[in-house]
């Protein structure tokens, strides 16, 4: 076989087998395929798709290039969520616990944020003493013993996709509904899971700008792993504003147990409780609206907030953090930002409010960046609220005052005032099961 072939067939608008495609993600994954070969095909599959048939294929190889988990000696059924990433976006902090402390078992395997999103497993590290890589035996006694562990990748997932998507990067081949599909899926059926809950993240904070393609990548990606055997559901939720008030690394987890404790903002709540309710309900605690009246319980009877404090003990974290976060380092310095306009919000640029974040060092530009945990935003103001000119928008936290003038540009800049209020948008917009 021939890789040139391949391509050609490719470019020519034909059906690849599932023999080529395996062919393919093997001389991505040993170094034999040179890089403008892989970045030809990917070009091709951008301009005349797949189907999915090959789709499928294409994730099972990406998903096959690499180690996978195996979970078979947890006991119960596991249920996992995956986010595909926004800006103060902390559901696993809040979902994972109310799933865990109904006897559903979470065993997380988390990324790090990049750019302008953020990563479960730095918030995680915000917690004083917190350790985020287990031994794989140690990770399946804590699930087995207190239902729930969340962790960063230890080993090589998918080595596959992460040559392919450096060569995606800088060949303007990412925004593809198979390569997305196949590098999302591929490392998330690494993993072993029975049931699978995806947040499709739509609007201006996501890199799905629409809801229809965000509807299209929830359909292609439920497909796929319910090809691979596993129970599926994609919710599609608003990240066209950040979502809650928080946005950087403690701020969230505060946040986060704030909501545990009942005290969340209303959206973060909403997301996290329907998130919660469909993964209860694909393993088998009743309809999503039963399941939901579960979760609601859990977080307001404290058990879910109880197995939040177990899980962070268990990984060697302060509990005492959680019940008083006034522990919390705090940034030396903050900023408040306000309003140059009265009128209404009518809209945000919210990948531009997680960049914000980013020049506060709350974030990561390469992999190898230190994170500042303590640096962020609190946001006063949201979408469709009214301010007055001069009133605060937002509250930036850092420990180098110099970084308050480009955040605070970066803001204003994604900030739009009008006089009438916005229409509100759903928070969340389809199902797709
Ligand atoms: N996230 C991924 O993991 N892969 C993509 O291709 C896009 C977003």
């Amino acid at each position: 076989m021939r890789l040139y072939d391949i391509i050609k067939k490719k470019r020519d608008g034909g059906e690849l087998s599932t023999e080529e495609i395996d062919f393919f993600i093997r001389g991505v994954t040993d170094g034999s395929i040179p890089d403008y070969q892989i970045s030809a095909l990917c070009m091709a599959i951008y301009f005349r798709g797949m189907n999915v048939r090959e789709t499928s294929d294409l994730t099972f190889a990406v998903r096959d290039s690499g180690d996978r988990l195996d979970f078979s000696a947890i006991k119960g059924i596991r249920a996992d969520k995956h986010s595909t990433g926004g800006v103060g976006d902390k559901t696993s902090l809040v979902v994972g616990p109310i799933v865990a402390s109904l006897g559903v078992k979470v065993a997380k395997m988390s990324g790090r944020g990049l750019g302008h999103t953020g990563g479960t497993v730095d918030k995680l590290e915000a917690i004083p003493g917190l350790k985020t890589t287990l031994a794989e035996e140690d990770f399946i006694r804590q699930v087995n013993e207190i239902g729930i562990a969340i962790v960063g990748q230890s080993r090589e997932f998918a080595p596959a996709d992460k040559k392919l998507y450096a060569l995606r990067d800088v060949t303007a081949t990412v925004d593809s509904m198979p390569l997305i599909a196949a590098s999302i899926m591929g490392k998330k059926l690494a993993a072993d899971d029975d049931c699978i809950v995806l947040d499709v993240k739509t609007g201006s904070g996501s890199f799905m700008k629409s809801v229809e393609r965000s509807r299209d990548l929830a359909r292609l990606m439920v497909d796929i792993g319910k090809r691979a055997g596993k129970k599926m559901v994609a919710l599609i939720t608003d990240m066209d504003v950040p979502l809650g008030n928080a946005i950087g690394n403690s701020l969230e987890v505060i946040e986060a147990v704030e909501t545990l404790k009942g005290r969340g903002p209303e959206d973060f709540t909403e997301v996290c409780l329907t998130l919660a309710a469909y993964m209860l309900s694909l393993a088998d605690m009743g309809t999503p609206d039963e399941a939901k009246a579960l979760a609601k319980r859990a977080l307001l009877d404290g058990s879910a907030l109880q197995k939040f404090k177990q899980m962070v003990a268990a990984q060697g974290g302060d509990p005492a953090c959680i019940e008083d976060t006034d522990k919390f380092a705090k940034a030396k310095y903050s900023h408040a930002v306000k309003a140059t306009a009265a009128g209404y919000i009518t809209r945000v640029d919210t990948e531009a409010y997680g960049l914000a974040s980013l020049a506060l060092g709350a974030g990561r530009n390469t992999a190898e960046d230190r994170i500042d945990y303590s640096a962020g935003i609190l946001l006063n103001k949201k979408t469709r609220e009214h301010v007055e000119k001069g009133e605060v928008l937002a509250t930036l936290f850092a420990n180098d005052e110099k970084k308050f003038a480009e955040a605070e540009r970066i803001l204003l800049a994604a900030t739009t005032f009008g006089p009438t209020m916005p229409a509100k948008a759903p928070l969340i917009y389809d199902i797709v099961e």
